[in-house]
């Protein structure tokens, strides 16, 4: 039985032939409509979602399956004291695949130590948020045309920023990929990531405050909110939740083929007035969300 617990866990290939299938999806959605009949997705969500949990559900309907879970910890039994473990344990009898977001990191992996079903990681803390990774992938290889020979800058929260570490993670596996990492210091992005990805891997990188200096030279310009509900300190949020807003004016010297891409929710660091440009990607990346979700569905229940 195989999770998705990091975007590790699956080889370049496999993720190839997750894209192909969203692909193919795209095209003829007619052809998955039945694929996933009687099966039952949950989605167990321990913190806020409007993107994830919404496109998981909506990818398993759109398989014909079905879906059941909770949205809010508080109305379930965690609330009580009930442990991951446990909560596994029941809801794995009730389905066949559980999608799970968490905010400790760490806790999808104890549920997969628990589960008699695929858990898939639906975004655990400040870590890993790996099928966000592959909406990102599949919106990168459709407006790029390839996930090779790109140079990506990711701007802003690179602390906490768990879409950031699994993007990267995905991307360290590609050939000519150049980072640009953009943000201050206080948010810059965790030794584990630097030393166990980037470093290990020989992936050429470097780190900046100044998104100006460095846009004429990106592909891709990875945007993240800076996330209020991971600061123990609000004073510390105050003072760096508006590091970077990136307004139209901004892309005046940005190549005119660059992709602007954003996992989202927004708050205020993408101008709405770049929403109608060409170069905005993050609406796609939705779209691209449930596709990808709906060929993860199908490889990890085994179904062609
Ligand atoms: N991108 C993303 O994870 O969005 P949600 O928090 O709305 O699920």
């Amino acid at each position: 039985m195989r999770n998705l617990l990091s975007i590790t866990d699956f080889s370049v290939s496999e993720i190839d032939e997750l894209i192909a299938v969203a692909e193919d999806i795209i095209k003829n959605p007619e052809a998955y409509q039945e694929k996933c009949k009687h099966k039952k997705l949950a989605t167990l969500f321990f913190e806020p979602s409007t993107r994830t949990r919404l496109s998981f559900e909506s990818a398993m309907l759109s398989l014909g399956g079905n879906v059941l879970g909770f949205s809010d910890a508080n109305s379930s039994s965690s609330s009580k004291g009930e442990s991951v473990a446990d909560t596994i344990r029941v809801v794995s009898c009730y389905s066949d695949i559980i999608a799970m977001r968490h905010p400790k990191e760490g806790a999808p992996l104890v549920a997969s130590m628990h589960s008699s079903v695929p858990i898939i990681n639906a975004g655990d803390g400040g870590h890993n948020h790996p099928t966000q990774t592959l909406a990102d992938l599949l919106t990168i290889k459709t407006e790029k045309g390839r996930l090779d020979n790109i140079t990506v800058g990711f701007c802003g929260d690179l602390k906490f920023g768990r879409t950031v570490h699994s993007l990267i993670q995905a991307l360290a596996r590609y050939k000519g990929i150049k980072i640009v990492l953009i943000s201050p210091k206080e948010l810059a992005i965790p030794d584990y990531v630097k030393v166990d990805v980037m470093d290990k891997n020989n992936m050429c990188y470097e780190e900046t405050r100044s998104l100006e200096e460095v846009m004429p030279k990106l592909d891709v310009l990875y945007m993240t909110r800076v996330q209020k509900e991971r600061f123990f300190n609000e004073d510390d949020y105050i003072r760096l939740k508006d590091s970077y807003i990136l307004t139209l004016d901004k892309l005046d010297n940005a190549k005119k083929d660059l992709s602007i891409l954003h996992p989202l929710p927004r708050v205020n660091e993408i101008s709405v007035d770049i929403d109608s440009d060409p170069r905005a990607c993050y609406f796609k990346q939705v779209a691209n969300g449930r596709y990808m979700r709906m060929a993860l569905i199908l490889k990890l229940l085994g179904i062609k």
